[in-house]
């Protein structure tokens, strides 16, 4: 390198004015204004527009006529205030520009699959394949930086108050977190595999019973699982446990951290203690359990209404053990046209409901195909509880009562965002409480709503003998905007009761020994009472910046098939090594 870089391309102002300084970074923009060519130099900082003058250095505008997009320069100016009215606000160095004496050309750059500034049209799996050249564009590396100053907070918050940081293996045994394992065939024991970590949850007990009292980690989590916007096969969790706390304590260590979150991120206040809704609440009238409250259109339970009705769709329902509810989208009469109404089925159909019913609340009286059954009581009762008024728009579905919440809780999250009722800017966190200790699987039986080292509730313990679906755990989640960005709970820390949730669960002793030996065992040394929680760091990141998706808050993502492009993981093994690891692979895969 002829010389070496004074500043960061992010760095100039009108201060700089008459300076001699070095730049290097990357060629953007290249473009020629009469004889004089002027690009844009990026790097991690920012861009700062240099000028090629012939008048200046006839052989540097002469070289710089070679110059094309993303080649890596280092270049000698000076700096000068921009003429006037030429001043770009939009860019921090917008005020000068640099006037080169002299430069040298570091890296040619081969011509790019796409323009690095302009790729939100290029397809998803360009852009994955050739990442290192998407992170140049400066949304994305801010997305990038701006992780980096809040896992760094985060990382500082927990010091502060106590916490120490542990890493915990990668190299494991299962933890059940409700997703199935990445297995790593082990060499020297062959015929054995590793799993590798759905959490940290076992280890960060461990600690817990070799005293260590508050734990955290910033842990990679690996879930075999369909991926979603808001889910990646490996994932970071700030994870955190403590020891000789209640679920009071945990939640104001969280509360407290999401304060300073938002002070240092978003100079807002953030009051507290942060709104709490039970699990059954949040159901009942949000649909999911974790609610967005930006917005109303709270779900109204109606079946004592129809229970008898004239319209024979809802009494069956009801009759056959399920439910009625429904949404008044408030003044939406005259924003929905009767295609955006029948639109609503087919919308509800990937959660097996059978319809959606509406009534338009028109000045002329309501229009609807179903209000000519209604007797003449259900459509007064149903027009206060709804509190229906002219303009108003109601939907219905009657199902089973998953149905009708996953089809309502849906509606209404489309709805809130079609009538406009979100505000974008809005960061809004609530606590969701009292879940229940266990849900139904496919087959009916008992499986953990969060994961089996969560404690029942004291007070419901004694149910877990005659009516398991009714007992509430220790287990709480934090939500912004409608998304889980957490979830913790109270742990079982005694040997009896950590069998007994197992044995529910239908894992027997012997099961049990083979999966969690360790956890029983310690659980006898002496086991102090502990509770913790983790975040889904890239979640919290995607929330804060208002991202689409949380790839676009992680360096290298991976693809919807759990592939990494540009790696391209995963990818075939030797026989050499196969035949190490006692693998066949069967030929008709
Ligand atoms: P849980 O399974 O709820 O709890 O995970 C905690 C948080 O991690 C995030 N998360 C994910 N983020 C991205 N991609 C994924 N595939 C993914 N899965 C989960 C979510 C979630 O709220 N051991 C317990 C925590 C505890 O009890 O302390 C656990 O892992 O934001
Ligand atoms: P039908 O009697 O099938 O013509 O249905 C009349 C209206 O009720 C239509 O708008 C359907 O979409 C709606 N509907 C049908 N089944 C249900 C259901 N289970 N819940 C709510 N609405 C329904």
């Amino acid at each position: 390198m002829k010389f070496k870089r004074t500043h960061t391309c992010g760095e100039l102002t009108k201060a700089h004015t008459g300076k001699t300084v070095v730049l290097s970074g990357w060629v953007e923009n290249y473009r020629d204004h009469g004889g004089v060519e002027f690009i844009d130099l990026n790097d991690r900082w920012g861009m700062t527009q240099i000028v090629f003058d012939p008048e200046i250095s006839r052989k540097a505008h002469e070289l710089a006529q070679h110059l094309r997009s993303q080649d890596v320069i280092s270049i000698k100016g000076n700096v000068r205030p921009r003429p006037d009215g030429m001043a770009n606000p939009n860019m921090a160095t917008g005020e000068v520009e640099v006037y080169v004496t002299d430069f040298e050309l570091l890296n040619k750059s081969k011509t790019p699959p796409f323009d690095v500034n302009h790729a939100e049209n290029v397809n998803q799996e360009m852009r994955l394949k050739y990442r290192y050249l998407e992170l140049r564009n400066p949304e994305l590396r801010n997305n990038l930086i701006f992780r980096s100053k809040v896992t760094n907070s985060i990382r500082n918050f927990l010091v502060d108050n106590g916490f120490i940081e542990v890493e915990t293996p990668v190299l494991t045994k299962a933890t059940p977190e409700g997703a199935r394992d990445y297995l790593v065939p082990s060499r020297v024991n062959s015929g054995k595999f590793y799993a590798l970590p759905q959490s940290p949850q076992l280890f960060k007990q461990a600690l817990m019973i070799s005293g260590f009292d508050k734990y955290f980690q910033i842990a990679k989590c690996f879930r075999d699982e369909d991926l979603r916007a808001d889910r990646q096969p490996e994932f970071t969790q700030v994870d955190l446990e403590m020891s000789f706390v209640d679920q009071e304590d945990v939640m104001a260590v969280v509360e407290k951290l999401f304060a300073r979150l938002l002070k240092e991120f978003f100079n807002r206040e953030l009051k507290l203690p942060l709104p709490r809704m039970t699990y059954d609440q949040a159901m009942l009238e949000y649909g999911k359990d974790a609610p967005d409250l930006r917005f109303g259109l709270k779900i109204v339970e109606l079946s004592d209404v129809f229970n008898d009705s004239g319209f024979g769709v809802f009494a069956n329902a009801v009759k056959d053990g399920g439910c009625v509810r429904a949404i008044n989208l408030k003044n939406a009469a005259s924003s929905l046209s009767r295609k955006d109404l029948d639109d609503m089925t087919p919308f509800v159909k990937v959660f097996r409901a059978k319809g959606v019913a509406w009534i338009k609340m028109n000045e002329s009286g309501p229009q609807s195909p179903i209000v000519k059954f209604f007797k003449e009581g259900e459509v007064k009762a149903l027009f206060e509880k709804t509190n229906a008024e002219t303009g108003d728009v109601l939907i219905f579905v009657a199902d089973k009562e998953p149905v009708v919440c996953q089809s309502l809780g849906a509606l209404r999250e489309f709805f809130g965002k079609k009538l406009g009722l979100i505000d974008e800017n809005e960061l809004n966190l609530s606590w969701v409480v009292d879940f229940p200790m266990f849900e139904k699987d496919q087959d009916g039986n008992p499986t953990p709503t969060h994961h089996p080292f969560t404690s029942p509730k004291p007070e419901d313990a004694d149910r877990l003998d005659t009516d398991v679906f009714s007992v509430k755990s220790n287990a709480y989640d934090i939500v912004i905007n409608g998304t889980e960005a957490g979830g913790g709970s109270i742990r079982i820390h005694d040997n009896a009761m950590q069998r007994k949730i197992f044995s529910i669960l239908g894992i027997d002793e012997e099961q049990a020994k083979e999966k969690f030996g360790f956890l029983l065992d310690a659980l006898q040394y002496g086991a102090p009472p502990h509770g913790g929680l983790a975040l889904g760091l890239d979640r919290l990141i995607m929330l804060f910046l208002n991202t689409e998706s949380i790839r676009d808050v992680i360096a290298f993502p991976k693809t919807q098939k759990a592939t990494c492009l540009m790696t391209d993981a995963p990818g075939v093994v030797d026989d050499e090594q196969l035949e190490e690891l006692s693998i066949d692979i069967r030929d008709n895969l």
